[in-house]
């Protein structure tokens, strides 16, 4: 197929580049690098043997889009692009919902004026909020979420309900990612959070090549049998593998699909720096701070409806994401060069 990746200079969009090509895909980016990289574009077709085209352009500007849409035909698209800083998105709710929102509704009228009917959206586990039970499958409730960035997840999911409704011929896959982890196994492809990352195993890996002090827990008196949060953590190149399954599902023409990617196992936070300790011989020094506001004290997946209907599962445990992360931090401590 031919693919356009959206945000495919980002954290996951490169990994599922690479291994979009791969399963011999082509793979065509678009991006505006407010958080992605060129760099990141060009070693992710490297990985592959290949070349990933890479547009510069706005999916906040409709003559952007149609500019990229001109570089096609495409098969499908892929849509990774917004922003995802669940803080900031609470000091900013206009921005984050004009760029998630708008950007996801020019980018699906473009599609339908062009024939393109495939599309797989970037969801997230967030959309369960504090969930009704775990291990959390589809059937679970969604709510409301806690902040803006997790509203954006949630609107842009019931538009796409409202969207394949009204064109019964397009076909969508919400994919619900758990938390992505990691990096590529070469240490050439990874994670380059701008500032002080939000996310524990950027944190993580800052600390372990010196460039934090100190990594502060977010509270051990959770009703968890360590009293740390506990998530399952998807290694990211096993979350592009899933990105590739569920492109070949829609070839088969489903309508709406909606699936959560992640393990089906759950680590607390003392379990992560444990991992990360066994994994790369570091020691991660830590203290004990106040809680996170909106943190759930239990979040991880039951992934079998993936694995049923995509033939996809997650193969890398907690230590391979640590040993990866570690590789890929230590080889590029202060993330992507400039271009
Ligand atoms: P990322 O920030 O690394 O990648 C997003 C990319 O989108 C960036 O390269 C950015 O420059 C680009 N972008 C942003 N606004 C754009 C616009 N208006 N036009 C064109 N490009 C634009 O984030 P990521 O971690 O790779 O996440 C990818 C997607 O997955 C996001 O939609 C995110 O909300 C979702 N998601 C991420 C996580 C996670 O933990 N990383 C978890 C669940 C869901
Ligand atoms: C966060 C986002 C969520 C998003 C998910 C994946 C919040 C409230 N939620 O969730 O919307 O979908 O990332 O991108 O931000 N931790 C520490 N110290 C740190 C960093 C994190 O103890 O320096 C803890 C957190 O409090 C949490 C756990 O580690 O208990 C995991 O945190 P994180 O990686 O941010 O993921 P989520 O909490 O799942």
């Amino acid at each position: 197929m031919r693919v356009l990746l959206t945000g495919g200079a980002g954290y996951i969009g490169s990994h599922t580049a690479t291994e979009l090509l791969n399963a011999g895909h082509d793979v065509t980016v678009v991006d505006n690098l407010a958080n992605g990289s060129r760099v990141a574009v060009r070693r992710a077709g490297r990985l592959a043997n290949g070349v990933v085209a890479f547009h510069e352009d706005d999916l906040l500007d409709t003559r952007g889009i149609e500019r990229t849409f001109e570089a096609g035909p495409f098969d499908a698209v892929v849509h990774f692009a917004g922003l995802k800083a669940v803080g900031e998105s609470v000091a900013e709710p206009l921005r984050y919902y004009r760029i998630n929102l708008t950007s996801t509704m020019n980018l699906v009228e473009t599609m339908l004026a062009q024939g393109v009917r495939h599309l797989v959206f970037s969801s997230s586990a967030t959309v369960y909020g504090d969930p009704e039970r775990v291990p959390i499958d589809e059937t679970c409730a969604v709510h409301d979420a806690s902040n803006p960035y997790g509203r954006t997840k949630l609107f842009l999911e019931r538009i796409l309900e409202d969207v394949v409704r009204a064109h019964p011929d397009m076909n969508v896959a919400r994919l619900r990612y758990f938390n992505p982890a990691g990096a590529h196994p070469s240490g050439d492809i990874g994670e380059d959070p701008s500032g002080i990352p939000n996310n524990l195993l950027p944190y993580v890996t800052q600390v372990a090549v010196g460039r934090r002090e100190i990594l502060t827990v977010n509270g051990d008196d959770y009703p968890t049998p360590d009293g740390t949060c506990i998530r399952d953590y998807l290694h990211v190149t096993d979350l592009a593998r899933g990105h590739v399954a569920a492109l070949e599902k829609l070839a088969t023409h489903p309508g709406l699909v909606t699936y959560n990617l992640g393990t089906g196992r759950g680590q607390s936070v003392y379990e992560v720096i444990r991992a990360y300790e066994r994994a790369t011989g570091v020691e991660i020094p830590f203290r004990v701070g106040p809680r996170r506001a909106g943190d759930i004290p239990t979040s991880y997946t039951d992934p079998s409806l993936a694995e049923a209907e995509l033939g996809w599962r997650a193969e890398k445990t907690i230590e391979d994401i640590c040993r990866y992360a570690h590789e890929w931090q230590t080889r590029n401590p202060t993330g992507y060069p400039e271009d």
